[in-house]
């Protein structure tokens, strides 16, 4: 009798595994959709402790961080964790050769000695609504550019509504690409410091080598605190305001993961496809991310090369090398998974599925058949036209960055034409003040070898019709070797002293000649074609495709009626649930669920950038001396589950069935970075810090140990 019972519940458990980590569910909904199946899977608390208005709940103690982090509240004086990769910008921002930050780490041993962030916040979400009805009414019968005028002043109605004082942030969103819109209500804080770091030897360990891979040994957290006024309200900065009093914080668990253990993470999440049409995994895999791979094959290429060979080129490079190996990286993950779950074939039949069912409701003829056409004609158009787009801004507009000042000329040169004087003079001053910052991390040998390469891509793989003449002249007559030593000698944007002073006091006629300056022309050639010939007929394919993405989506919340769906993810708070698994990336490989000290010590090679062990971190290791950091003798570092995360989960809160923190979320395991599109329960993984690393580093590493008597620990 019990071993049948047992069988039973081992058959619904594992059922329940099977469909239970793909999602990324709107947290006023859980109880209808997820409370049940969570529970079942070990979450011990109930949806309202996740979610609720009226009480304190987790969604208190998550923040936005920064624009596209995610943080959480450990200390009920304001004290927020985040990744270290998030707080990057800022950590490095209060570095200099003096205090190098980066190198050494950063602890405030008080609060006197917080560094404040211009520019940064965090945002609370106050609440969600679905707010479809209000969005919607009156748009019946309408035509449908009627229509879309109707909802957005609809939407610009609820805003209003929402935030009757002006001091909240509100945002109207489609979900389910425009069936329903929800609101979201932020109020924003501004004044946050910078409490600790880790060195960037433990907080971005393995760099590039080891991003989106597993097994992986990063340290990745920072750690901030939320400042308030008096009143527990946003201020602007002020040495009299006090640590932010929150509604709720995660406490931390000591207990550690097991496999098989309940996790949930709770974020941000920006973006996934997963309803996407075959046409749209088709160019994707086919054609977008290849071509972008290829170009960026280049750029790293050639900006790892000048890294080596030069330290300060290292430093200048760092942070844009590390941000186009994240996505070339990322893409190469993406075709290959797509490519071995046959992605296209699983389309294909769930379109077959979905006719099917339209034929048996006889809507197929009336209604879908025509969305499925205009897929095929719209997308056709939008597969040309994105190539153009995409080596257009890989190239001229994220590419070589002497087209950065060229924009920022050729727009002053407009505005002047166009009268436009306070434009003009505005323009002129943010580009002085540009200036230095951008030069800061710019070596003009490096940029002029991006040049060399990367404008003869254009000419090789972009179709003619969509190239200026003007260009395609210039290339052919003198040839881009040559090309570079016209442009880059003859342009006063290389002169930047000149380049200054002419814009601090220059005529308005001087400003005029830059019209023919070989840099600015060529970047006026590219934006002209761009504007003419590329940009308007994507938008209109884009927009098209969005408008029968709609009609779409709209048959397959039907079609799965009364069943879970969740809506594609759009940087709102979202719960994602699975479980501490570890995964066979290939054929007779399996991967642990967990890594430790001892694996850091084997990547440890100081001639390496990347895997340089801070001798502090290998006294720790020789010594063993842990503290109560350990598992089996061993300090765990990270740990993956199977959660389905995407950007901007990053820095999200990982929570175990009681409610408590066990990580902090920052990647995705490469073999299942496809999940953006179509998740794999096999192979998608989410990778986390495992919160007893960042207390070890935090106490023993660092001696900041007092940071721990604000947390609530859990033993
Ligand atoms: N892959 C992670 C994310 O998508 C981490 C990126 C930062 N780290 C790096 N080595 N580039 O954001
Ligand atoms: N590192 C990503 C971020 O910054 C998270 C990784 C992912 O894409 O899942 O949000």
């Amino acid at each position: 009798m019990i071993k049948i019972t047992s069988f039973i519940l081992v058959v619904l458990l594992s059922i329940g595994h099977l469909f239970a980590k793909e999602g990324m569910w709107i947290p006023i909904l859980l109880e209808k959709y997820n409370l049940a199946e969570m529970q079942k899977m070990g979450f011990k608390l109930t949806a309202q402790d996740i979610y609720d208005v009226n009480n304190a709940s987790m969604k208190d103690a998550v923040v936005i961080f920064g624009g596209g982090c995610t943080g959480e509240l450990i200390s009920d004086e304001g004290l927020l964790i985040t990744n270290y990769h998030c707080g990057y910008y800022n950590i490095q921002s209060h570095s200099s050769v003096e205090n190098d930050y980066l190198t050494e780490g950063f602890w405030a041993m008080n609060r006197d000695e917080e560094l404040t962030n211009k520019g940064l916040s965090v945002s609370f979400l106050e609440y969600m609504k679905d707010v479809s009805t209000e969005v919607f009414e009156g748009t019946e019968g309408l035509s449908e550019d009627e229509k879309q005028k109707k909802i957005k002043e609809n939407i610009a109605n609820i805003k209003k509504d929402a935030d009757v004082d002006g001091k909240l942030r509100t945002s109207v969103k489609p979900l389910f690409y425009g069936n329903q819109y929800f609101l979201y209500v932020y109020k924003i804080y501004t004044d946050i410091r910078l409490v600790g770091a880790p060195p960037s030897a433990i907080g971005k360990f393995g760099g590039d080598t080891d991003n989106w891979m597993w097994p992986r040994h990063t340290g990745d957290f920072s750690l901030f605190r939320i400042y308030a006024d008096k009143n527990n309200e946003p201020a602007k900065y002020s040495p009299d305001n006090v640590p932010y009093k929150p509604k709720k914080f995660f406490p931390i668990s000591m207990k550690g993961v097991q496999p098989g253990d309940f996790t949930m993470v709770f974020g941000y999440p920006g973006r996934t496809m997963q309803y996407w049409p075959t046409q749209a995994v088709d160019i994707t895999m086919d054609q977008r991310d290849p071509d972008r791979i290829k170009i960026r094959d280049k750029k790293l290429e050639i900006i790892g090369a000048d890294m080596n060979a030069d330290p300060k080129v290292r430093i200048q490079y760092s942070a844009k090398h590390a941000g186009i190996s994240n996505s070339w990286k990322k893409w190469q993950g993406e075709i290959k998974g797509l490519n071995r779950l046959n992605a296209i074939d699983k389309k294909i039949a769930y379109e077959a599925d979905f006719k099917e069912w339209a034929i048996k409701n006889e809507t197929w003829d009336s209604k879908y058949k025509k969305v499925f056409n205009e897929f095929e004609t719209n997308y056709n158009i939008y597969k040309k036209y994105v190539r153009a787009n995409d080596y257009y801004s890989e190239i001229v507009f994220r590419g070589v960055e002497l087209f950065r000042l060229a924009a920022m000329t050729d727009a002053i040169i407009n505005n002047l034409e166009n009268r436009q004087t306070e434009k003009v003079i505005a323009g002129r001053k943010s580009m002085v003040k540009y200036l230095p910052r951008f030069l800061k991390n710019f070596n003009q040998p490096t940029d002029e070898k991006l040049f060399a390469e990367l404008l003869p891509m254009l000419l090789s793989d972009v179709d003619k019709e969509f190239l200026p003449a003007y260009y395609v002249e210039m290339i052919n007559k003198t040839g881009s070797d040559k090309l570079v030593e016209k442009v880059y000698r003859k342009s006063i944007l290389t002169d930047t002293d000149k380049l200054k002073k002419l814009l601090e006091s220059g005529s308005d006629k001087q400003i005029l000649k830059l019209r023919k300056d070989p840099i600015v022309a060529l970047y006026n050639s590219f934006k002209l074609k761009n504007e003419m010939d590329i940009s308007p007929e994507l938008k209109a394919a884009t927009t098209n495709i969005t408008a029968d993405m709609k009609i779409y989506m709209a048959g397959i919340m039907e079609m799965k009626k009364g069943q879970a769906l969740y809506p594609d993810a759009n940087f709102t708070l979202r719960v994602s649930y699975g479980k501490v698994e570890g995964f066979n990336p290939k054929d007779g490989v399996s991967y642990k669920h967990y890594t430790t000290l001892s694996g850091i010590m084997e990547k440890d090679n100081p001639a390496i950038y990347d895997y340089d062990v801070p001798d502090r971190l290998k006294e720790l290791y020789n010594t063993k001396d842990y503290g109560k950091y350990t598992v089996e003798g061993e300090v765990p570092v990270c740990f993956t589950a199977s959660n389905h995360t995407t950007g901007g989960n990053s820095g999200s809160p990982v929570v175990n069935g009681n409610g408590e923190l066990i990580g902090v979320n920052f990647d995705r395991c490469w073999e299942g970075t496809m999940s953006d599109i179509m998740f794999d329960p096999d192979r998608c993984r989410n990778i986390a810090i495992d919160i007893r690393y960042a207390l070890f580093i935090i106490d023993k590493f660092a001696g900041a140990g007092y940071l721990l008597e604000e947390m609530e620990i859990v033993e």
